[in-house]
């Protein structure tokens, strides 16, 4: 597929959006400063699929998160991306079909799910914009 471009200046701080690359959705979330301090505070040891926050975002960018939106467990797109909808017990998203919760930095913390939305290849064209793939 194609790589796409993304504009990320509309997106609001706090809010995310779902687009699709290769027919795969992908979420793009602005996160708030609480939602950064969140990911950056827990101990990668105790999680189930160890990664930092710092391996999952771009330096000098950590305000936006780019992952797959497909659940780990059995690919339901999980809650968390629309106005509204349930951020799970982590701040991140939650997936309804059988309750994994996912953090502010997409790393599974709850629920049958085995390891974090993954972070598809993408890179900063410019402060706001973004090429994936
Ligand atoms: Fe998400 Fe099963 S598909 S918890």
């Amino acid at each position: 597929g194609a790589p796409v471009d993304v504009d990320l200046a509309p997106i609001a701080e706090g809010q995310a959006i779902k687009l699709f690359w290769r027919g795969k959705p992908i979420f793009v979330r602005h996160r708030t400063k609480k939602e950064i301090d969140e990911a950056l505070a827990v101990d990668v040891a105790t999680l189930r699929d160890p990664q930092t926050d710092q391996q999952r975002t771009k330096a000098g960018h950590e305000q936006y998160l780019v992952v797959f939106g497909n659940c780990t467990h059995l690919g339901c797109i999980p809650l968390g991306t629309a106005p509204g909808e349930s951020k799970g017990d982590f701040d991140g998203w939650f997936c309804p079909c059988h309750g994994s919760h996912y953090d502010s930095s997409g790393r599974i913390r709850k629920g049958p799910a085995p390891l974090n939305l993954p972070v598809p290849p993408y890179a900063f064209t410019a402060d706001t914009k973004i090429k994936i793939g």
